[in-house]
């Protein structure tokens, strides 16, 4: 086999065979394939696309590539959720503990945030002492004994889509929907659950920014999870505004205790409750999705899923007195009122553009070197189709000096106020 073959090949449009896509994969990934032969072959792939056949065994020849996670020995149904990032997305902090609650086992390994979007592990490292690493077998312990852990990755999951997405990021190959599916689900299929349920995000603050792109995406998760022998669902969810109110690490930690206490925003609930509700019923917990929405919403209202949390911060090492207090999450930063200059209501907010304003207050990192200051960030106070009056506190800047200025101006502009009452569909689509 020669790899200018293959390139040739998908370069002409015809689908790869599972030996031909290892041999790019597996070749590239032991250095006997260069980069400029790679970045061929990724191109070839960006215009031509594949099959989801072709994506499946790219998918699993990555995931292949290196340490696959055995979670045989926790006892019951192992499920996991993935969010595609977003902005205020603090769903895992609230769904790990809720569908724990509920009897579903979660063995979850998390990620950083990069760029606009944040990422679980930051988050729950705003909690003092919460360890991150810990060796798979506590892992494996601690959710036999109490249901749940949410941790780093372990060991070298998936090198090959390592050493590609780099590639990838350098070659304008990042976008396409192939390569990001088999890329997202290398390393799910890595992580070892039985069932699956994948938020895709669509919109100005999402990777997908229409629901086209978005369907596509999730639908080839999903049948290459299936192919793969996992129960699979996806929910498509609108990122034309923040989820919540609250964006930056300690705050969304605070958002998602004062929803695991009966009081969060109704997206918040909702969009949880959904995926709890699929992942519920696709461990068979629940006999309907509508029986799963139902429990889990009454769940989170009632307050009950909060000791989930406290019991995982605590083995994990956290002090859960930042847990019981939230404001501790957020003591000594300061803070800056953004007021509205106009009346009416709110018509659009730019996710992206939030996302970026977090960022510069220090919230998020522009390389995967930069860290991050865990107490700044923003409090949306208003979401799209609320009223507004001239004077309202439309957002609070929580800073430590850095970026403020910066960051009051791409709010002034990522906010617009306008005469129409517009309506926000939060959930467009269950794959
Ligand atoms: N996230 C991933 O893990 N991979 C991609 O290709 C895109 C987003």
């Amino acid at each position: 086999m020669r790899a200018t073959d293959i390139i040739e090949k998908k370069r002409d449009g015809y689908p790869l065979s599972k030996d031909e896509i290892s041999f790019m994969i597996n070749g590239y990934t032991k250095n006997l394939i260069p980069d400029y032969q790679m970045s061929a072959f990724l191109m070839a792939v960006f215009f031509k696309g594949m099959t989801d056949e072709e994506a499946t065994h790219l998918a699993l020849l990555m995931r292949d590539s290196g340490d696959v996670v055995n979670l045989d020995s926790i006892k019951g149904i192992k499920v996991d959720k993935h969010s595609t990032g977003g902005v205020g997305d603090k769903v895992t902090l609230v769904l790990a503990p809720l569908v724990s609650y509920l009897g579903a086992k979660v063995a979850k390994m998390s990620g950083r945030g990069l760029g606009h979007t944040g990422g679980t592990l930051d988050k729950l490292e705003s909690i003092p002492g919460y360890k991150i690493e810990i060796g798979l077998n506590e892992f494996k312990e601690q959710v036999n004994k109490i249901g749940l852990a949410v941790i780093g990755q372990t060991g070298d999951v998936a090198p090959a889509d390592k050493k590609i997405y780099a590639l990838r990021d350098v070659t304008a190959t990042v976008d396409s929907i192939p390569l990001i599916a088999a890329s997202i689900m290398s390393k799910k299929l890595a992580s070892g659950s039985d069932a699956i349920c994948l938020d895709v995000k669509f919109g100005n603050g999402a990777f997908m920014k229409t629901v086209e792109d978005a369907t596509k995406l999730a639908t080839l998760m999903v049948n290459i999870g299936n192919l793969s022998g996992k129960k699979m669902r996806a929910v498509l969810t609108n990122m034309n505004e923040p989820l919540g109110h609250k964006i930056g690490n300690g705050l969304e930690v605070y958002e998602a205790i004062e929803t695991l206490k009966g009081k969060g925003p109704e997206d918040l609930n909702i969009v949880t409750s959904v995926i709890s509700g699929h992942l519920l019923t696709l461990a068979g917990i629940t006999k309907t999705y509508e029986e799963g929405y139902d429990i889990s919403l009454k769940t989170l209202k009632d307050g009950k899923a909060l000791p989930k949390l406290i019991e995982m911060v605590e083995a994990q090492g956290g002090d859960i007195s930042y847990v019981k207090d939230p404001e501790k999450l957020i003591e000594g930063t300061k803070k800056v009122e953004i007021k509205a200059t106009n009346s009416g209501y709110i018509e659009s907010i730019d996710a992206l553009a939030i996302g970026h304003a977090a960022m510069i207050l220090g919230a998020g990192r522009a390389t995967k070197e930069d860290s991050v200051d865990l107490k700044v960030g923003l409090d949306l106070r208003l979401k799209i189709g609320d009223k507004v009056n001239v004077g309202d506190t439309i957002a609070i800047i929580y800073h430590h000096d850095k970026g403020v200025v910066e960051a009051s101006k791409i709010l002034e502009k990522a906010i617009s106020i306008g005469n129409k009452k517009v309506a926000f569909k939060l959930i467009e689509k269950v794959i």
